[in-house]
Formats: structure tokens, C-alpha cells, sequence
């Protein structure tokens, strides 16, 4: 297929861990990948190596906790690449700390990263799947919505919304051929996860039934699955990936 009739999926904080892996995994599926960064010096590496590593990405630099900022984006890709067919809402951060000595700036940080994020770059690409009845969100939340986890009272709160979102959304936009789900990844492998204290990691790991932190191509894996045309009749699900950290 040549590069203008291969889906896009765009891929928010692409240059993450787990964005790195589905950015990888939906390229070699044959997607037209587009990945979306925030900070520029991080991405401009991170780039390099990718080309260095057979990766030809489209990127877009955008915070996407900013509505406008978005929807600049958003017509950009259209203009650049085409309209985008795949949205994996995956940029988030964390600021954890028990809620009692919580600030007001970590509470709005976070919902606006990991959650407002979500609204701002679903909203100004779900008329275009809508119109051209075709189209798939994935919204990767956390086992720590499910489940709570003592620090992260702003982070489950963000990820636990995104959930209620994608309930509705998917409803909303099931006769048009747009499907909504979201994933829960458990501890992975990540930058983010390695930052916890050892000592509280260890605690977590040794909570996980299958004895290890999971890898960030196991959740690109299912990433892949649900972007795929034939998990069609799949929408408003939330897929658990966590080792068996949390059954529900
Ligand atoms: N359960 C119960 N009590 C706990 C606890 C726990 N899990 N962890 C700490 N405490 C208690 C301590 O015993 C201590 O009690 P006292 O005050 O009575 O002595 C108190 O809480 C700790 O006080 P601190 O001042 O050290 O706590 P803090 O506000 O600095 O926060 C923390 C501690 C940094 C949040 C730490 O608990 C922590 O790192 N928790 C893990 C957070 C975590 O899992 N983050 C995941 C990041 S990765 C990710 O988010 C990806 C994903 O989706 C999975």
C-alpha cells in the first residue's frame, strides 16, 4: 500500500515508553504513524535514534493539555498527512503523593495531562471519523483506576475518568463505525514506573501473581488489536493487562 492509503493513527506522547513501543508496533502493522511530543530536546533524540533504528515517524510537537494547541495540531496532520483514522490517548505524567499534603498545581496537572488530554484530542478528531464512518480511540488509563493506589489520588481519579468517557463515547458513536475502549496497563517496564522508590517497587512487584513487571510491546500488542478492523464489534470495553495485579 503505498503512503497515502495506509490508516493513520497518531500516538500521544509517542516518545514515553509504552508511545515508543506503539509507535513501533502500529508502523510495522503498516500504519502511517504519527506521534504526538510535548518536550522538543527529548523528541529530537529520540527521533535520531528511531531513523537510526529503520522508524520513519510523523511528528507533531503539541501539550496536549491545551485545547487550542490541540486543534492546531489536529488540522495540521489533516492538512500534512490525512485524517486520522487510529487515536491512542496515551501522553500522561504523574505527580504522586499522599492526598493529604497534595497541592492544588498537582491536582490541575494532572487532570489536565492525563485527562483533559483525552476530551481535547478526542473532540477535534471524532467528527472526521464520524464523517467518514470509520475510526478507533484508545484510551490507555491504569490498574490504579480500578483499584486505587496509595499517592496517586490525582492520577486514578484522571485515569478512572477516562474510563467514564470512553463508556459514553462509544455508545454515542457506535452506529457510525467508531469504536471507544480503553486499557489498563498494570506495572510495566517503563521510565515511569522506574522512578517509584526501589523499595516501594519491589513491594508492587512482589503483588504482581506473575512475578515480573510487564514489558511495553505487551501492551502495544493489544494497542495493535483494538486498532485493527476486525475488533469492530469491540467498543466501550476496558482491557486489563497487568499480570493478575488486579482481577476484576
Ligand atoms: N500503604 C499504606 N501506607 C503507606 C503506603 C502504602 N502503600 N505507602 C506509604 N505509606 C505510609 C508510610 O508508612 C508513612 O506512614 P506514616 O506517616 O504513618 O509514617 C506514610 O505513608 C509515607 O509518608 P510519606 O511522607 O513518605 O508519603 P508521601 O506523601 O511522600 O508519598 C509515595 C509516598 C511517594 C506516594 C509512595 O507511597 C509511593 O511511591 N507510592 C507508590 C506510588 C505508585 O505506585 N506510583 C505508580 C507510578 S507508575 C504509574 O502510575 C503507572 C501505572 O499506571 C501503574
Amino acid at each position: 500500500m503505498d503512503k497515502q492509503n495506509r490508516y493513520v493513527a497518531l500516538i500521544t506522547g509517542a516518545t514515553g515508553g509504552l508511545g515508543t513501543a506503539m509507535c513501533r508496533k502500529l508502523y510495522n502493522d503498516g500504519y502511517r504513524v504519527v506521534g504526538n511530543y510535548n518536550n522538543a530536546e527529548k523528541a529530537k533524540k529520540w527521533i535520531e535514534q528511531q531513523k537510526a533504528e529503520g522508524y520513519e515517524f510523523e511528528m507533531f510537537q503539541c501539550d496536549v493539555s491545551d485545547y487550542d494547541a490541540v486543534g492546531k495540531m489536529i488540522a495540521n496532520i489533516e492538512k500534512e498527512i490525512g485524517a486520522v483514522d487510529v487515536l491512542v490517548n496515551n501522553a500522561g505524567i504523574t505527580r504522586d503523593g499522599q492526598f493529604r499534603k497534595m497541592t492544588k498545581e498537582n491536582w490541575d496537572l494532572v487532570l489536565k495531562t492525563n485527562l483533559y488530554s483525552v476530551f481535547n484530542c478526542s473532540r477535534h478528531v471524532i467528527n472526521q471519523m464520524v464523517e467518514r464512518n470509520y475510526g478507533r480511540i484508545i484510551n490507555i488509563s491504569s490498574v490504579n483506576a480500578q483499584r486505587g493506589q496509595f499517592g496517586q489520588a490525582n492520577y486514578a481519579a484522571a485515569k478512572a475518568g477516562m474510563h467514564g468517557f470512553t463508556k459514553t463515547l462509544a455508545m454515542e458513536v457506535a452506529r457510525k463505525g467508531v469504536t471507544v475502549n480503553t486499557i489498563s496497563p498494570g506495572y510495566i517496564g517503563t521510565d515511569m514506573v522506574m522512578a517509584v522508590a526501589e523499595e516501594v517497587r519491589d513491594k508492587i512487584v512482589a503483588e504482581i501473581p506473575i512475578g515480573r513487571l510487564g514489558g511495553t510491546e505487551e501492551i502495544a500488542h493489544l494497542v495493535s488489536f483494538l486498532a485493527s478492523k476486525q475488533a469492530s464489534f469491540i467498543t466501550g470495553a476496558n482491557y486489563a493487562i497487568n499480570g493478575g495485579q488486579h482481577v476484576a
